[in-house]
C-alpha cells in the first residue's frame, strides 16, 4: 500500500462545456482516489481547467464576450459536472488565477537561469484544436490534424524556445532506469521513438496569442499554453502566502517551497494517450531543467470513440454526460464507463451495449441477488441477521476475503475493468450457489434441517455482499452506500471503517436489523 497517493487528471480546455471524454478520465481519476482513500491512504486528487491560449481566445472572441468571462462560465459547468458525478477531488486548478500567473513566472525565470531559454524565429505548422507543432509528414491529406481534423495554420514568429533538445540523453536513460514510467508499458514505445527521432527546441512564447500569462520582462509575448499549464498540477499545492511574498522568484525560493510540499512530485499523472508527449516530454524535462522532483507514473489511457472516431469537442461527436446521467444514473454512468473498456485501450460507445451491460450487471447480478436475499430475509429472518455459525472455510467465504487482495492488485496495476470484473466473478459464484441451494424452496420444506441451511445460505450470501459493497464502493460511490445502508444497524456506514472488515468474515452481529434499501438498480426497458 502507498504511503501517500497524489493523482492528477488533466486540466481540461474550456473552450467547449465538458463531454464524456473528459469526464472518463476524471472518473477513473476518482475511482483510483476513493479507494486509496477507503483503503487509510493519505490521498489527493487534483483536477481543474486549461484556459489560456490562442483556441481559448478566439472562442471568447467568436462569443462578443472576454476570454475570462468565458473560463468562469464553461469552469463552472466542470465544477457541476464533477458534483453530479460524485467526484471527490481536493484540488480544482485554474491557470487564469493571479497566483498562478506568479509559480508560471517564477518556474520560467528559474528555467531561465539555467541557460535552458533562448529567443529565436520559428517557422512551421500549428494545430490550434491540440495547441501543438505539426511536422508536415504526420498530418492528413489537406494538411489535416489527425486528432482532430481540422486544417493546421502555418506559423511563423520570433518567440522564446525551451531548450528540450539538451534533455534528450537524460531522459532515455530516465525511462530506462524507470521501466514502470509509463504505463500502460506499450505506450513506452512511441515515447521512445520521439526521442529517438531527435527531439527538438520549441518555441514556449507568443507574441500573436494576448490571452496568456506574459513572459517576465517581455510584455510582447505571452507563455505557450502547455507551458503554463503543466504547472497548473503545481500552482495548487503552494500557499498564498508563499506565493505571493516578494522573495517568491527569486533564487532558489521556488525550489525550497517544492521542496517542502507533502505532496510533491505526482504518484500518477493520469491522461489520454493523446497528450502523452506533452507529459512525458515536455513536462519530465521542464522538471529536469528546474531540478524538481519528477512525477512517479503516467497513465495514458485510450480514447472513448463514436462509431470508431474519436469523441471531441472539436469533432462535433460528443455524448453530453448530463443527458446520460439524467436518463440513467450517475453509477450507471460510472460503471459503464469503467468496467466494460479495458482501462488503457480505446473503447466504441453504443447505447445499446450500455443498456444492456447495466441491466446484464447492475440490475440482473448484483441488484436482484441484492433483492432477493434481503426478501428472503424478511420473510423468514425477520428482517435480522441470522443467528447461525458461520463456516469460515466454505467456498464462498474462501473467494469473499480474498476479494479485497486481487481487487487491489488489479487497481495498482490500473486495471480497473478487472478489478469489477473480479468482483462481479463473485457475485456470480453467490448467485449460483443460491440457485444451486434453492433457499427460496428449503424454507418451504418440514425439515428442520433445511430451514438451517436456506438460513446458512442467507447469512452467507449476506456477508458476501457486505464485503461486495465495500469494494464497489470507489467505482459506484452512490449505489455501494445504499447497499452499506442495509447494514447500518450491524456496521460502521462510514467506507473508510467499514473497509477495515474487507478481509474478516463472519463480521455482520447476529439478530440486528437489516435496512429497506429500496430497489438498487432499475432494469432499463
Ligand atoms: N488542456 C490539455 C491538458 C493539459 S494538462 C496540463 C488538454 N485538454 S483537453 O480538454 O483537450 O483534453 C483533456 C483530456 O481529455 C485528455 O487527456 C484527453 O485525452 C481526454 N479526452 C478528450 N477526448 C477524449 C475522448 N474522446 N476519449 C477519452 N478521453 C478524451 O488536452
Amino acid at each position: 500500500m502507498p504511503e501517500k497517493f497524489f493523482l492528477t487528471t488533466p486540466l481540461y480546455y474550456v473552450n467547449a462545456e465538458p463531454h464524456i471524454g473528459s469526464a472518463y478520465t476524471t472518473i477513473a481519476a476518482d475511482a483510483i482516489c476513493r479507494y486509496w482513500q477507503m483503503a487509510g491512504v493519505k490521498t489527493l486528487m487534483l483536477t481543474g481547467v486549461d484556459e489560456h491560449g490562442g483556441k481559448i481566445e478566439n472562442t471568447a472572441e467568436a462569443r462578443g464576450i472576454k476570454p475570462q468571462e468565458h473560463c468562469d462560465e464553461i469552469t463552472e459547468k466542470f465544477k457541476e459536472l464533477w458534483a453530479c458525478l460524485n467526484i471527490d477531488f481536493q484540488k480544482f486548478s485554474r491557470t487564469s488565477g493571479e497566483k498562478h500567473n506568479k509559480v508560471v513566472e517564477a518556474f520560467f525565470k528559474r528555467v531561465h537561469t539555467k541557460g535552458d531559454i533562448y529567443e529565436a524565429n520559428y517557422e512551421g505548422l500549428y494545430c490550434l484544436a491540440c495547441e501543438d507543432f505539426k511536422n508536415e509528414r504526420e498530418l492528413l491529406p489537406g494538411q489535416l490534424c489527425p486528432t482532430h481534423h481540422t486544417k493546421v495554420q502555418n506559423y511563423s514568429e520570433k518567440n522564446y524556445f525551451f531548450a528540450l533538445s539538451k534533455y534528450s540523453d537524460k531522459l532515455k536513460k530516465f525511462f530506462k532506469d524507470n521501466p514502470d514510467f509509463i504505463q500502460p508499458r506499450f505506450r513506452q514505445n512511441e515515447v521512445n521513438s520521439w526521442i529517438d527521432e531527435g527531439l527538438k527546441d520549441f518555441p514556449i512564447s507568443r507574441s500573436s496569442v494576448k490571452w496568456g500569462i506574459p513572459v517576465p520582462g517581455d510584455e510582447n509575448q505571452t507563455i505557450y499554453v502547455w507551458f503554463d499549464a503543466l504547472l497548473g498540477y503545481l500552482s495548487p499545492l503552494l500557499e498564498e502566502e508563499v506565493v505571493f511574498s516578494k522573495d517568491f522568484d527569486q533564487e532558489d525560493n521556488l525550489a525550497k517551497e517544492v521542496a517542502k510540499l507533502e505532496f510533491w512530485p505526482a504518484d500518477l499523472h493520469l491522461i489520454g494517450k493523446d497528450i502523452l508527449r506533452f507529459h512525458a516530454v515536455y513536462w519530465i524535462a521542464m522538471l529536469m531543467s528546474a531540478e524538481f522532483p519528477l512525477p512517479k507514473q503516467l497513465f495514458g489511457h485510450g480514447f472513448l470513440t463514436k462509431d470508431g472516431e474519436k469523441m471531441g469537442k472539436t469533432r462535433g461527436n460528443i455524448i453530453v454526460p448530463h443527458e446520460l446521467i439524467d436518463k440513467y444514473g450517475v453509477d450507471a454512468v460510472r460503471f459503464y464507463f469503467l468496467f466494460s473498456i479495458p482501462f488503457g485501450q480505446d473503447g466504441d460507445f453504443t447505447e445499446k451495449s450500455f443498456i444492456e451491460t447495466l441491466n446484464a450487471y447492475l440490475a440482473n447480478r448484483l441488484g436482484n441477488l441484492f433483492s432477493r436475499v434481503l426478501k428472503l430475509v424478511q420473510t423468514n429472518c425477520e428482517g435480522k441477521v441470522p443467528d447461525l455459525k458461520l463456516d469460515s472455510s466454505s467456498p464462498i467465504a474462501t473467494a469473499a476475503v480474498q476479494l479485497a487482495d486481487k481487487v487491489e492488485k488489479h487497481l495498482k496495476n490500473y486495471e480497473l475493468h478487472l478489478a469489477l470484473t473480479a468482483i462481479f466473478d463473485f457475485v456470480d459464484q453467490m448467485n449460483l450457489n443460491m440457485t444451486e441451494l434453492k433457499p427460496w424452496n428449503l424454507v418451504k420444506s418440514e425439515k428442520p434441517e433445511d430451514l438451517h441451511t436456506a438460513k446458512l445460505c442467507l447469512l452467507e450470501t449476506l456477508e458476501g455482499l457486505r464485503i461486495v459493497a465495500n469494494l464497489i464502493y470507489p467505482f459506484i460511490p452512490a449505489m455501494a452506500e445504499k447497499m452499506l445502508s442495509v447494514f447500518a444497524e450491524t456496521l460502521d456506514k462510514n467506507p473508510q471503517n467499514a473497509y477495515k472488515t474487507v478481509r474478516k468474515w463472519a463480521q455482520l452481529k447476529s439478530e440486528t436489523l437489516l435496512n429497506d434499501p429500496g430497489i438498487l438498480f432499475n432494469r432499463i426497458k
